[in-house]
């Protein structure tokens, strides 16, 4: 699709900085969750994975490439919208080397947050350790074709941050240990704390403009919707909030990093209002279901737990969902669509 990838990019509207700039984008370097994960869990051993059909089914040639999208993810779209690659790879793949990365990597991991307690779940990658294979990263790239343009790339590349939502969902109202310590206010600040030395790590290895993007409407996502039997599978307005409190907090957050570390751009991407919209009215943006996800029942199961190939239930076209599995959102591919809308979009920011 189109829509959810178009949100994404008229996020980066916001970018305007680089408008201003009429900066050249070098590169794009992705750190977060399943929500920017091109596949690097493939190559770690964890069950949260989506390396098998009909994941990637809409993919450039149909194939499942551990990304949790029928198709493309959006930094793929945001890659291709500032004239690089049509997909970033992940970092962690042997098929790619340095020369691959050097315009675009994937740090991300399916399952992670900012919490380690979070990717301690599915024993997936770590927050610290996405910075730790950026810093690997860093060196080979000095190595492949020298410092000075290697940190040129460093300190002109687009940094997309898209993380959060696994730390609320998957841990914090999933397992008793962070509630037992934590109320949920004290939570988000605490997440915010991690987020705020996360983007000061990236800022003390050279990275200047960043994008960190906020929470969904978690509420809304569809296992939360099915399991809110209670209220005949209406969103979960206490997550809602949670996600809109915690993304006000991002914001602020934002605001302060820039005032506080030189030369530093970050944007907050907000996804909340133009999900919701799509959500709550999705006709108006070519969509008819919402409530399940395409992938299996579109109910429970998430990648390993069910979303298999073959199974009946998977639905015929993508295009009219908004969520492909059921837990994660993700955009769905068409690409003529969104190629030809992501260059409207883009032309008119950049
Ligand atoms: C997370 O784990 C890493 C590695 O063990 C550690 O350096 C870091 O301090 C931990 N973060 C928190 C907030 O505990």
């Amino acid at each position: 699709m189109a829509y959810l990838s178009i949100l994404w990019l008229c996020l980066i509207q916001t970018l305007a900085i680089l408008a201003k700039t009429k900066a050249k984008i070098p590169a794009v370097i992705v750190f977060g969750d399943s929500s920017v994960d091109s596949g690097n869990n493939n190559f770690i051993p964890t069950i949260a994975r989506s390396n098998f059909e009909p994941y990637g089914r809409d993919f450039l040639g149909g194939r499942p490439t551990g990304r949790f999208s029928n198709g493309r993810i959006p930094p793929d779209f945001i890659s291709e919208g500032f004239g690089l690659k049509p997909t970033i790879p992940a970092y962690l793949d042997p098929t790619y080397k340095i020369s691959d990365f050097a315009s675009g990597v994937c740090f991300a991991s399916a399952g992670t947050g900012y919490d380690n307690a979070t990717s301690d779940v599915l024993g997936v990658i770590p927050l610290w350790k996405e910075v730790e294979y950026y810093k690997e990263y860093q060196k080979k790239l000095k190595a492949y074709i020298g410092h000075e343009k290697a940190n040129k790339i460093i300190s002109e590349a687009l940094y997309l941050i898209s993380i959060g939502t696994n730390d609320f969902l998957e841990n914090y109202y999933t397992l008793p240990e962070r509630q037992s310590q934590f109320t949920v206010t004290e939570y988000e600040d605490f997440l915010i704390g991690l987020a705020g030395n996360f983007v000061k790590d990236l800022y003390d290895l050279g990275a200047r403009k960043m994008s960190l993007t906020g929470v969904p409407p978690m509420g809304c996502l569809p296992l939360e919707r099915t399991t809110n039997i209670l209220e005949e599978h209406a969103c979960m307005e206490q997550y809602n909030n949670v996600a809109l409190e915690f993304n006000g907090k991002l914001k602020s957050l934002v605001a302060k990093l820039n005032r506080e570390l030189q030369g530093l751009q970050v944007v907050f991407a907000d996804a909340y209002d133009l999900l919701l919209q799509i959500i709550t009215k999705p006709s108006s943006f070519g969509f008819e279901e919402v409530r399940i996800g395409c992938c299996g029942t579109g109910r429970f199961e998430m990648g390993f737990l069910g979303c298999l190939k073959d199974n009946p239930f998977t639905c015929p076209d993508a295009n009219r969902y908004v969520f492909w599995d059921s837990f994660h959102p993700s955009e769905k591919t068409n690409y003529i669509i969104s190629d030809h809308l992501l260059k409207t979009c883009l032309a008119k920011f950049l």
